[in-house]
């Protein structure tokens, strides 16, 4: 069993990376990515638990069970309720588990409506802007804390 568990959660539209405006979000689905953390959890000692919801009360139960199931870190990529969701910021705040806020894009870079963050005003930290690399690097913070 490996030493540590992390919880990888992603939000509406996120099952259609591939193909999904490649010019923005890469050729890579998520299942692609999903296959890149397992095998650099490996490495880590830690075990990867990578789920997908186009549904917000999806993504708000999971960090709940994040909590329940002992989870030392959550990345989170909540696509575009990152920008709309004060429940997620909610329950962020409520579980007590570090969560890593997640994108492919930087949204820093892009329109306006995406400056805001209700999950990065949670948040342990932001990696934002690297393609699929973002994952991995969030991944590289979690087994750091
Ligand atoms: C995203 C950025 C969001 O603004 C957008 O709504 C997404 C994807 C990203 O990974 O770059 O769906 O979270």
């Amino acid at each position: 069993m490996a030493a540590k568990l992390v919880y990888v959660l992603n939000g509406p539209n996120l099952n259609l990376l591939g193909t999904r405006e490649p010019e923005i979000y890469g050729s890579q689905t998520l299942d692609d990515i999903g296959a890149l953390l397992v095998a650099r959890g490996e490495e880590l000692d830690i075990a990867i638990d990578m789920r997908q919801s186009n549904h917000e009360g999806h993504l708000v139960d999971w960090l709940h069970e994040a909590r329940a199931e002992g989870a030392s870190a959550v990345l989170l990529n909540a696509g575009a309720y990152t920008h709309t969701s004060v429940a997620l910021l909610d329950a962020i705040r409520a579980i007590g588990v570090p969560v890593i806020e997640v994108h492919l894009s930087n949204p820093h870079t892009r329109e306006g409506f995406r400056h805001t963050s209700w999950v990065g005003m949670a948040a342990k930290g932001t990696i934002a802007g690297f393609g699929a690399d973002s994952y991995l690097l969030a991944l590289e913070a979690a087994a750091r804390l």
